[in-house]
């Protein structure tokens, strides 16, 4: 089909054109031409923003699974739809087929419907990166179950929150995980959760490390000798084409995390539709995205993209360091991997490393490189560029979110020249605009601002789970009839994107989102601590990484302060995970506060970054003397 392998820029922009000019009929057509379904959609789009509501395909039904697997059976049973890649790089590798998929997803339904779970009950995932994991997603998209993965490395606190916010029925675990030379107790993690969690009836448990755990009689069950005796059909539950898939959270930067609610027809063809433009991919190309299912990537560049087009997919238990840092390209060597999908933190720290563990390996089956989470700053870009891709290998820096379910800026290999640091141009049917704060709209190129899509896209999020208000306020009160990102972005002379940052208190740590108030809260539950604010510095690796103002309540004043970070951030592993631990913590007296109480953190940030001279107009705080004293306080951040 015309739209699918854009060949060049001049029909990138006839494509992106026609979908601008008719998006219903464009969408239409990649519906069409695509998928198999069940009856036929009635109308392609209904929106409006100010409620906001949007359907996509309304009418039509289907099963997602029948399109990621049943319908690649009559010609490609026996190709490999997954290929799971241990921690461990003695331990085979596993390759399984379309068939073999078919079954144990058909299977597992089987047991999830044994264990009481139907449409539309919620089932929380929390699963190393194991086959158990991509086939217990696609076993409740089977029969209509809507599955919430949580990455399996959030803490028990965590966990908890994101069961009691869905009011999940049951958790699929496993006894534990591997990662690197490490394993982590992960039932004891889930036990530790459901003491709070009134919700969850049974507890479904695959085994991975081997190890005696403790079994809760009548609750939890091994899930293997389950699927033994399951049967191997399960007939694909008929789904509406806005029935609910799943949920995933996304921190927020204010209150609870955001449980994003992503449904079923819109989510499959445009997750489906960016998979194959966007990584140029043809049949017989071996795909590897590094991320963690428990992320969005996972779930739409691991799971649900590939599978819809019939690709095989790698699964990587493993991290980029273990048994040693040429462990990712051992494993393109190894499965002749042809698109190959990371994060600018995870190139970051391998770029530091000596070239000789890239050198080593034979690379020459890469295609096309992807980046995806966070800015890739030039240096990372180029490393990338000249020492994996061989300077052959476009890379695609991919721009999106959990909320919007599938890519929204990247170029089109092949098509659109790469630019360092651009995620260049809008994929066909997003309608994007840049926004002051004024609200007006940002009109021509070399110019910057908010960054909002004007019109709906396929894959967008639908609500926040049980708080629409929420969503509403959130992503539609910003600004008139758009949905706003939450980030900055500049358009340059040619109309190339280039994100500039999250303009809210949302910080990206090593490419994971981080609200800022979540961690406060956490810091702030130490006996010790009366108040702290934490701000994002810029880090080599990481992108950012977290400095901590914190003021102490007089009980912890005479206290070490080393013993004191070390507590805080035990806490914050606690009730987020370690992934939120600080890196800088300067315990200071006071809190720049406007009259009315708020913290400003535009001056806590420029401190942080020791921007000193240009602090802004300080007279208007509550309290401007304390800003002289946390400046002769501030920590210099010395951080591996
Ligand atoms: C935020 C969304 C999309 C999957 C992973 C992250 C930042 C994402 C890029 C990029 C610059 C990026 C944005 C965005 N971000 N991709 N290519 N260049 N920034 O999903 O956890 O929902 O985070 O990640 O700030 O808003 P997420």
């Amino acid at each position: 089909m015309s739209n699918y392998h854009i060949k060049n820029l001049e029909e990138y922009y006839q494509v992106y054109r026609k979908s601008v000019r008719n998006p219903e009929l464009f969408w239409e057509e990649v519906a069409e031409e695509h998928f198999v379904w069940k009856k036929r959609w009635d109308r392609v789009l209904d929106y409006d923003f100010s409620k906001p509501e949007v359907k996509w395909f309304e009418g039509a039904q289907l099963n997602i699974t029948e399109n990621c697997i049943d319908r690649h059976l009559p010609s490609k049973a026996d190709k490999t739809a997954i290929i799971f890649e241990p921690n461990n790089p003695d331990e085979p590798a596993l390759h399984i087929s379309y068939s073999e998929l078919h079954e144990r997803v058909c299977k597992f339904a089987n047991v999830l419907k044994s264990k009481g779970i139907g449409k539309g009950d919620r089932v929380c995932i929390y699963l190393p990166m194991i086959p158990e994991l991509a086939v217990a997603l696609l076993a409740c998209a089977r029969i209509g179950a809507v599955h919430s993965v949580v990455f399996a490395g959030f803490s028990a606190t965590a966990l908890a929150t994101r069961i009691n916010d869905c009011e999940a029925k049951m958790v699929i675990t496993a006894d534990g995980s591997f990662r690197g030379n490490k394993t982590i107790d992960l039932k004891g993690i889930v036990d530790e959760a459901l003491t709070t969690c009134g919700s969850v009836t049974t507890v479904l448990v695959a085994k991975r490390i081997d190890t005696e755990i403790l079994m809760e009689e009548g609750r939890d069950a091994w899930l293997a000798p389950l699927l033994e005796t399951a049967e191997s059909d399960c007939p694909a539950e008929i789904m509406e084409a806005e029935d609910p898939l799943f949920i995933l959270y996304t921190s927020g930067s204010t209150g609870s995390p955001k449980g994003m609610l992503h449904t079923t027809a819109g989510y499959m063809v445009y997750t489906a539709y960016t998979f194959k433009n966007v990584f140029n991919y043809k049949d017989g190309d071996i795909y590897w995205c590094t991320a963690d299912i428990g992320w969005i990537t996972g779930h739409s560049y691991i799971v649900y993209g590939p599978l819809a087009n019939g690709a095989t997919t790698v699964m990587f238990e493993g991290v980029p360091s273990y048994p040693d840092y040429g462990r990712f390209w051992e494993v393109v060597q190894k499965h002749k991997i042809t698109q190959f999908y990371t994060a600018p933190t995870a190139i970051r720290a391998l770029a530091k490393e000596n070239l000789e563990f890239v050198n080593s390996y034979d690379l020459s089956s890469l295609k096309v490189l992807g980046t995806v989470g966070e800015p890739i700053n030039e240096e990372a870009w180029h490393w990338y560029n000249d020492n994996v891709g061989k300077k052959k290998a476009p890379i695609v820096d991919t721009w999106w979110q959990t909320e919007t379910g599938g890519m929204m800026i990247s170029p089109i290999p092949f098509a659109t020249p790469t630019k360092p640091t651009y995620a260049t141009l809008p994929l066909p049917g997003v309608q994007l605009a840049l926004m002051d704060e004024q609200g007006n709209e940002v009109v021509g190129n070399q110019v910057d601002g908010r960054l909002c899509v004007k019109f709906p896209w396929p894959s967008m999020a639908r609500t926040i789970w049980g708080n629409h208000q929420r969503y509403k306020d959130t992503y539609f009160s910003a600004f008139d009839n758009a949905y706003f990102t939450g980030d900055g972005a500049l358009r340059d002379e040619v109309g190339y994107y280039r994100i500039t940052g999250r303009v809210d208190d949302v910080i990206i740590v090593s490419g994971h989102n981080l609200g800022t108030a979540p961690i406060e809260d956490a810091i702030n539950e130490h006996p010790a601590v009366a108040e702290s604010a934490i701000v994002g510095v810029p880090h080599d690796i990481k992108g950012n990484a977290l400095y901590g103002y914190v003021i102490l309540k007089e009980t912890g004043e005479g206290r070490n302060h080393d013993n004191l970070r070390k507590e805080i951030n035990q806490i914050i592993t606690e009730h987020i995970g370690p992934i939120a631990k600080l890196d800088i913590i300067q315990f200071t007296p006071g809190l720049p506060k406007t009259r009315s109480g708020k913290i400003m953190r535009r001056i806590l940030r420029k401190i942080a970054h020791n921007e000193l001279d240009n602090l802004g107009d300080i007279s208007t705080l509550l309290n401007p003397d304390i800003v002289e004293a946390i400046i002769r306080e501030r920590m210099t951040p010395s951080v591996p």
